[in-house]
C-alpha cells in the first residue's frame, strides 16, 4: 500500500452551502432568495423538490457538525444566506438570522474546525432581484453593505473569508442557459453579470480586509480544462473558446486587471456586443477587481472536450464514452485537476490555492447491513486526491481540500437526484447515514494520508 503523506498542517473539510442544505427558508425572518421563487415555478426542478427543507441543517447543525468531527476535519466551507441576513438584500439586519452563524462559528472552533464562510453562493435576495440583481450597477454597494454586516458579527472569529462561489455559474447558467436562478436567457446580460460579481467581489476584499484584521480573502472559481477532440485548427479553436468564456474570462481579470481581447472577440462576433467595447466597465474597475487575493479556491469536477459543431459553432460538450461518467454525466478526469492547478499556479501564481470542491454524483443503495458501499466514489477521491498531489509536489501551493459535499443535499436545477454526499439523508427521518466513503475520507483526515488507489 503506498505511503500518500500530505504536508503537516495540510486542511482536511467538507463543503456545502446554504441554499442546498439549510431549509427553513421562512424562518426566524429569512427572506426569500431567487432560488425560492426559481424552485416554486414547476418544470424548473427536475425531480420537482423545493429547498423549502433540504437538510434541516438549520435545525440539525450541531449534528451536522459531530459528524465532521467524527471525519477528524479540520476545516468547514458553507455559506452564508444573504436572506437570513439582510431579508430585503439591503437596510434592517435580521439580527436573529446572524445569530445562527455566530453560534455555527462558536461550535466549529470549539470543535477545532476552522469555519471557510462563503458570502455569496447564489442566494440572491429576491428583493434585490426585483431591483435587476447582478444585471444592475447598483448591487455592488449591497454586497458590500451585506459582507460588512456579516464580517462585523463574526469577524472578531473568523479568519478566512471567500466572497463569490462560481461567478460563471451564476453569470452563465442564471442568465446565459437559464437553467439556474434567475432563469434568464440573455449572453449580453451575462457580460454585465459577470463584471458587477467581479467588481463586487472586489470591493468586498477590500471591506473584509478593513473589518477583520489579518483577514484571509479569496474568491472560488470552478476550473475546467478544454481539450479539443482532435489537433484540427477547427477544433483547436473551439477548445481556446471554452477556455476562454470558462476559465480566462474570470482569472484573467482577477490576476492580471484585464478582460482576455479573444474573448472580447469572439462575444462581438456572436453578436453579444455591439463593439470591441465592454460599455460596462467603467474607469477605476479593473484595478478593485484585481486587488490582490490571499488564496484562490479551486472548484473541479471534469474536463470538456470540445470541436467545432455543424453550425461552425463550438459544441460545449461531448461525453467521452471510454472513459467512466458520474451521475451527473461528467466524465472522471483526475488529469484534469492535477493540470488544472499546473496551469493556475504558473499563469495566476495565486499565493495559496485551495481546492474547494470536488467531489462525485453517484447513487448507491443501502444495503441489508445497513451500509452505502459506494466505491465508485471512493475511488473518484483517491485519484483526484492523488492527482492533488502530484501538483503539490511539484510546487503548487496547495494549502487545502475540501471534499463536495458533506451530505446529499438539494443540487440545484436537478433536486435531489444527483448525491454528492459522504453522508446520505433518510428522506423520512432526516436522518444522516454514512456511506463508506465518509470513514474513507475520516481516515485521510485522521492520517494525513491517501493511500493509492487499491479498490
Ligand atoms: C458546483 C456548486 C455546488 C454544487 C456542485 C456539484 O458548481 O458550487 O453548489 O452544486 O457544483
Amino acid at each position: 500500500m503506498g505511503e500518500n503523506k500530505f504536508p503537516r498542517g495540510f486542511l482536511w473539510g467538507g463543503a456545502t452551502s446554504s441554499q442546498q442544505i439549510e431549509g427553513a427558508t421562512r424562518e426566524d425572518g429569512r427572506g426569500k432568495s431567487i432560488w425560492d421563487t426559481f424552485a416554486a415555478i414547476e418544470g424548473n426542478i427536475e425531480d420537482g423538490s423545493t429547498p423549502e427543507v433540504a437538510c434541516d441543517h438549520y435545525h440539525r447543525w450541531r449534528e451536522d457538525i459531530d459528524l465532521m468531527s467524527g471525519l477528524n476535519l479540520g476545516a468547514y466551507r458553507f455559506s452564508i444566506a444573504w436572506p437570513r441576513v439582510l431579508p430585503n438584500g439591503s437596510g434592517q439586519v435580521n439580527s436573529t438570522g446572524l445569530d445562527f452563524y455566530d453560534a455555527l462559528v462558536d461550535k466549529l472552533l470549539e470543535a477545532g474546525i476552522q469555519p471557510f464562510p462563503t458570502l455569496y453562493h447564489w442566494d440572491l435576495p429576491q428583493s434585490l432581484q426585483d431591483q435587476g440583481g447582478w444585471a444592475s450597477r447598483e448591487i455592488i454597494a449591497r454586497f458590500v453593505e451585506y459582507s460588512q454586516a456579516v464580517t462585523r458579527r463574526l469577524g472578531d472569529r473568523v479568519q478566512n473569508w471567500v466572497t463569490h462561489n462560481e461567478p460563471w455559474c451564476i453569470a452563465t447558467l442564471g442568465h446565459e442557459e437559464g437553467c439556474h436562478a434567475p432563469g434568464h436567457k440573455n449572453p449580453t446580460e451575462s457580460l454585465a453579470v459577470a463584471h458587477h460579481l467581479l467588481l463586487s467581489h472586489g470591493h468586498a476584499v477590500q471591506s473584509i480586509r478593513q473589518e477583520v484584521p489579518g483577514a484571509q480573502v479569496g474568491i472560488v472559481n470552478i476550473h475546467c480544462p478544454a481539450h479539443p477532440l482532435t489537433l484540427s485548427p477547427d477544433d483547436l479553436n473551439a477548445a481556446r473558446w471554452f477556455d476562454g468564456f470558462f476559465n480566462r474570462w474570470y482569472l484573467d481579470p482577477i490576476f492580471k486587471g484585464k478582460y482576455p481581447e479573444d474573448v472580447i472577440e469572439d462575444r462581438r462576433a456572436a453578436g453579444h456586443l455591439t463593439s470591441g467595447e465592454l460599455p460596462f466597465v467603467k474607469d477605476g474597475d479593473m484595478a478593485i477587481i484585481s486587488t490582490h487575493l490571499d488564496f484562490l479556491g479551486l472548484n473541479y469536477y471534469s474536463r470538456s472536450v470540445q470541436q467545432k459543431g455543424p453550425d461552425g459553432n463550438p459544441l460545449p460538450h461531448i461525453p467521452v464514452p471510454e472513459n467512466e461518467l458520474t451521475d451527473m454525466g461528467w466524465e472522471v478526469f483526475p488529469e484534469g485537476l492535477y493540470d488544472s492547478l499546473k496551469r493556475v499556479h504558473h499563469d495566476y501564481n495565486p499565493p495559496q490555492i485551495y481546492i474547494m470542491e470536488n467531489g462525485a454524483a453517484y447513487d448507491d443503495p443501502i444495503s441489508p447491513d445497513g451500509s452505502i458501499k459506494d466505491d465508485r466514489r471512493i475511488t473518484y477521491y483517491q485519484q483526484h486526491l492523488l492527482a492533488a498531489q502530484r501538483a503539490l509536489l511539484e510546487g503548487v501551493p496547495l494549502k487545502g481540500y475540501f471534499a463536495w459535499s458533506l451530505l446529499d443535499n438539494f443540487e440545484w436545477g436537478l433536486g435531489f437526484a444527483k448525491k454528492f454526499g459522504l453522508f446520505a439523508m433518510d428522506k423520512t427521518t432526516g436522518n444522516r447515514i454514512p456511506k463508506n466513503s465518509a470513514y474513507w475520507y475520516g481516515n485521510v483526515a485522521a492520517t494525513n494520508t491517501v493511500d493509492a488507489p487499491h479498490l
